[in-house]
């Protein structure tokens, strides 16, 4: 079973400078939903209820967020807007957050080895909550723990990409062993152009195996001189086995302006405005 989900959050947001420069980019909303909020509903959705913060400095409202307020609370109680903080209360109902601060940004892999403390020894879920996945019938991470039920070993999510586009992701390239899932055999971070062994591009979603946490103590830097969880993990699918998974369902790069705005369009017509509870008011 996976009990627990590392998101990874202490990343800057540069691209949306100056709304980042003192919130955390974790916190740009989606309509009216902080991206990380979607983050943690998709880990309770998949059975998940120990959430397991990365963060660094200037990363407060974060925590705050998951957390009552009871001056807000006491102002609308009562009232029809009551009804807006339902969500939020039972995500704080059903899970436990806990927080580690990275000190320094040395790269994603040594974001997620900075939450070792808090994971332990156990699989567990990772999430970038900058990537926003949708799927409304069973959401990307509990199809991804549906997978790590039956075969055991770390899994990523990837999705095709336009060949343009490779360079911008981790890529993976293997044997295909049943419909949309791949025993991988390489996996590049962020290739030169024309250097990318297929067009399946890793998205922030992944499943590892605690054996993670020894190879990325030794994880020499790699691309841009950060420590990569793609060459940690190209080490781990030698060694033993790691799957990569087509997912079903649609994915936004919400750390881009343009899949930031894609996302709160979809989001406003397909979630927001259904939402009785909201549209009532
Ligand atoms: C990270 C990973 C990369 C992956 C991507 C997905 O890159 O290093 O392998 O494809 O997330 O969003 P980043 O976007 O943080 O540069």
């Amino acid at each position: 079973m996976i009990k627990k989900c590392l998101f990874p959050a202490a990343g800057y947001g540069t691209r949306f400078l100056p709304a980042t420069k003192s919130m955390p980019k974790e916190m740009m909303p989606i309509v009216n939903k902080p991206l990380i909020e979607y983050g943690v509903d998709e880990a309770i959705e998949a059975g998940i209820h120990s959430m397991c913060i990365v963060t660094g400095r200037g990363k407060h409202s974060l925590m705050d967020h998951f957390d009552k307020n009871y001056e807000l609370e006491h102002q609308i109680s009562g009232t029809t807007k009551e009804a807006l903080l339902t969500d939020i209360r039972a995500s704080i109902d059903a899970a436990s957050f806990t927080y580690i601060r990275q000190k320094e940004m040395l790269g994603l892999g040594h974001a997620i080895l900075t939450g070792k403390e808090l994971i332990g020894d156990q699989a567990f879920a990772v999430i970038l909550a900058d990537d926003l996945c949708i799927n409304q019938e069973q959401s990307v991470l509990n199809q991804m723990v549906d997978l790590y039920k039956e075969f055991g070993c770390s899994i990523v999510a990837v999705e095709e990409v336009p060949e343009n586009e490779t360079h911008k992701y981790g890529v993976i390239s293997g044997e295909e062993i049943r419909d949309g899932l791949f025993r991988i055999e390489n996996m590049i971070e962020k290739p030169e152009p024309g250097s990318a062994p297929s067009n399946m591009a890793i998205i922030g979603r992944y499943i590892l195996t605690p054996d993670i946490f020894d190879i990325l103590e030794k994880t020499l830097p790699g691309k841009n001189g950060e420590i990569q969880i793609t060459d940690a993990l190209l080490e781990q699918a030698q060694a033993n086995c790691v799957l990569a998974y087509k997912f079903k369902g649609r994915r936004f790069d919400c750390g881009s302006v343009e899949g930031f705005i894609d996302a709160t369009n979809y989001c406003y017509e397909n979630i927001y405005m259904k939402d009785k509870k909201r549209t009532n008011l």
